[in-house]
């Protein structure tokens, strides 16, 4: 098993932001939606926590898929939320999300405790996945859903290159470069169940959903 290798945490470059927030994640997002819906049947409403929204397209998508909810997301990097702004504009459900600017874990949803909170792909960059699991235990209410999906780490380097090869060898060199280094950055599932357990979130399930795909998936528990 290759050594994690973290990234930075924040995705603070215009470029990457602008390439990021351009780029096709249509059938990733969508499938990020459906996997929520399998996780918990029915109805979400009231306010929704998305952490590490970056461009708000999860957000968006979301709110869409669920006409009763509002959507808060939180990120630490401007030129993500900026690189947004195009997303939002005249977006159906734009009126119910609402992208601000705030690292974790220091900073909290506006409007918690959540019954619902989701986030892709953010564990990966965190240098201490704990934030991640400190502002869900904070920041959600009792029995909140919560669904997680990001990055698992290859065992090799060979595999590393042969994903960026399959599914990023037509991205601009920024997304093929912050691929190839998210896959050395992300945990494995034997990683993050140990994380759980420090957090007191043994309860949540972790799934391997592809071949470079994991699922966090849980409730909080019902009392403190
Ligand atoms: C790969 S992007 C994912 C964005 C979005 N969830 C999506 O699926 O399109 C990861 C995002 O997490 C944000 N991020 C990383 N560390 C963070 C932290 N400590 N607090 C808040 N946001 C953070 C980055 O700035 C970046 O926008």
């Amino acid at each position: 098993m290759i050594p994690r290798r973290p990234e930075p945490e924040l995705m603070l470059e215009p470029e990457q932001a602008r390439a990021y927030a351009e780029a096709d994640f249509a059938a990733p997002h969508e499938g990020f939606v459906d996997a929520f819906a399998e996780a918990f049947p029915g109805p979400v409403t009231g306010p929704v926590l998305d952490l590490g929204c970056g461009p708000g397209d999860v957000s968006l998508r979301f709110a869409t898929r669920y006409p009763d909810c509002e959507v808060d997301g939180l990120d630490g990097a401007p030129a993500m939320l900026a690189a947004g702004d195009a997303l939002m504009a005249g977006h159906p459900a734009a009126d119910r999300v609402h992208l601000a600017e705030g690292c974790l874990p220091e900073a909290r949803g506006p409007r918690a405790p959540y019954a619902t909170i989701i986030s892709n792909s953010l564990l990966h960059h965190l240098h201490d996945p704990a934030a991640l699991w400190q502002t869900i235990a904070r920041d959600g209410a009792p029995g909140a859903a919560v669904f997680i999906m990001d990055l698992r780490r290859p065992d090799t380097t060979e595999t590393v290159r042969a994903l960026v090869a399959e599914y990023a060898a037509d991205a601009p060199p920024v997304l093929r470069h912050d691929f190839e280094h998210s896959l050395h950055a992300a945990f494995t599932p034997d990683e993050v169940q140990q994380q759980l357990a420090a957090a007191g979130l043994e309860g949540f399930t972790v799934t391997v959903t592809s071949d470079r795909h994991m699922t966090i998936v849980g409730r909080l528990p019902e009392t403190a």
